[in-house]
C-alpha cells in the first residue's frame, strides 16, 4: 500500500512545475484534491484495508493531504504574486506624461477689439447702447442732418429695402434714438454692424462700427482729443497721439478726421502709414445744433462730441491684417493666431 503513496508524491512532484495561470493551478489541484481527485480515491479505499490497519492509513492520507495542500499553498502564494506584478506593470500609468491638450477656441479678432473698445471707454463711463440692423430713413439719414436731396447721401451706398427701410449704414443711426429717450448727459458707446454696397481688400458689404456720444453741459473738442488720446494709447501702445484734420459729416460741426501716430514706426514714416507717420482711423466732430434740436434737446444749453470708426479697419491696423475678407472667412490657421 505505502508504493501507492510513495507514486501519488511522485506523480505530485513531476505535476508541480511550473504553473501560468490561477485556472492552471486549480484545474491540478482538482486533479489530486477534487471530488474526483487521486487522493480522495484513496479514501475510498479505505474499505479496502484491514481494520488494524486503518489508523495508520488513514494518517498517511492525513499527512499526504497537508503536504499537497501546503504545497498547492504555497504555489498559489507565489503565483497570486506574479499574477499582480504582472497586472501592476501592465496596468502602470506614468503619471509624469503630459495630459493630453484640448484645443481651446479663441475670441474673433473683431470681437477682441469690440471689447477692448468697450472696455476703454466704459472705464470713462460710457454707457452701451445697440440700436437696429433694419432703420428707417430718417434715423440713418433725415435726423443726422442729411435730407432727401444732400449730397452727403452719395458717401454711402445703401441697401435699400421695402416701404422706406434700410439697412444702417452707420452706427451714428444710434445716437438719435438715444437722444430721444435719454437727456444729457450723456455717454453712449454703440457698437453694432453696418451694412454698404461697397467690396474690395479693405471694405466689406458688411462690417462692424463703433460709435460714441457725448452729450452735456460745456463739452469742448478737446474733451474729444483727450478721450480719443486714452483710446489710441489702449489700442496701439503707450506713445501714441492723435491728431485732428478738419473735415466733412453733416451731423457735426465743425468735423474732424482723427489720425493716430504710426504704432508701426513711432510716426518716422514707413510703408503702413504711406510714410507720413499718421494713420487715419476714425471720423468726429461737434454734434450739429441741427441734430441735437431734432432730438429736443437745446443746442444753447447743451453741447456734444461724436465719433465713429469701423472696427474692422481697427483690428486691420492693430494686427496688420492686409485684408478684410480674411475676418470673415473663418479660416481656423487664421483665428488661432489671435491668442492672448
Ligand atoms: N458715421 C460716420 C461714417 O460712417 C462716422 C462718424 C463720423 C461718426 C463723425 C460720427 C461722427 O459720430 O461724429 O463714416
Amino acid at each position: 500500500m505505502s508504493s501507492v503513496f510513495d507514486e501519488l508524491m511522485e506523480e505530485i512532484k513531476t505535476f508541480l512545475r511550473e504553473f501560468h495561470s490561477s485556472r492552471e493551478l486549480h484545474e491540478a489541484r482538482m486533479r489530486f484534491l477534487g471530488r474526483t481527485g487521486k487522493l480522495t480515491a484513496l479514501y475510498k479505499r479505505m474499505k479496502e484495508i484491514p481494520p488494524e490497519e486503518r489508523p495508520a492509513f488513514g494518517q498517511r492520507i492525513n499527512a499526504l493531504k497537508e503536504e499537497i495542500e501546503a504545497r498547492f499553498a504555497s504555489i498559489e502564494q507565489d503565483l497570486r504574486a506574479r499574477e499582480l506584478s504582472e497586472r501592476l506593470a501592465s496596468e502602470r500609468i506614468d503619471v509624469t506624461m503630459p495630459g493630453r491638450r484640448r484645443a481651446q477656441g479663441t475670441l474673433h479678432p473683431v470681437t477682441r477689439v469690440r471689447n477692448m473698445l468697450i472696455d476703454v471707454f466704459a472705464g470713462m463711463g460710457f454707457e452701451v447702447f445697440e440700436g437696429p440692423e433694419i432703420e428707417n430713413d430718417y434715423y440713418n439719414f433725415t435726423a443726422l442732418n442729411t435730407p432727401a436731396d444732400h449730397p452727403a447721401r452719395d458717401m454711402q451706398d445703401t441697401f435699400y429695402l421695402a416701404d422706406g427701410l434700410l439697412l444702417r449704414t452707420q452706427t451714428s443711426a444710434g445716437q438719435i434714438r438715444l437722444m430721444e429717450k435719454k437727456k444729457p448727459p450723456i455717454k453712449m458707446l454703440s457698437p453694432g454692424r453696418v451694412f454698404r454696397s461697397d467690396d474690395d481688400a479693405t471694405h466689406s458689404p458688411m462690417f462692424h462700427q463703433m460709435e460714441g456720444l457725448v452729450v452735456d453741459k460745456n463739452i469742448t473738442l478737446c474733451d474729444l482729443q483727450g478721450m480719443l488720446d486714452e483710446f489710441a494709447r489702449v489700442i496701439f501702445g503707450k506713445g501714441s497721439k492723435t491728431r485732428l484734420r478738419p473735415s466733412y459729416f453733416p451731423f457735426t460741426e465743425p468735423s474732424v478726421e482723427v489720425d493716430v501716430s504710426c504704432h508701426a514706426c513711432g510716426g518716422t514714416g514707413c510703408a503702413l502709414c504711406k510714410g507720413t507717420g499718421w494713420i487715419e482711423v476714425l471720423g468726429a466732430g461737434m454734434v450739429n445744433r441741427r441734430v441735437l434740436e431734432n432730438c429736443g434737446i437745446d443746442p444753447d444749453e447743451y453741447s456734444g462730441f461724436a465719433f465713429g470708426m469701423g472696427i474692422e479697419r481697427i483690428a486691420m491696423l492693430k494686427y496688420g491684417i492686409n485684408n478684410i475678407k480674411l475676418l470673415t472667412e473663418n479660416d481656423v490657421r487664421f483665428l488661432a493666431q489671435f491668442k492672448d
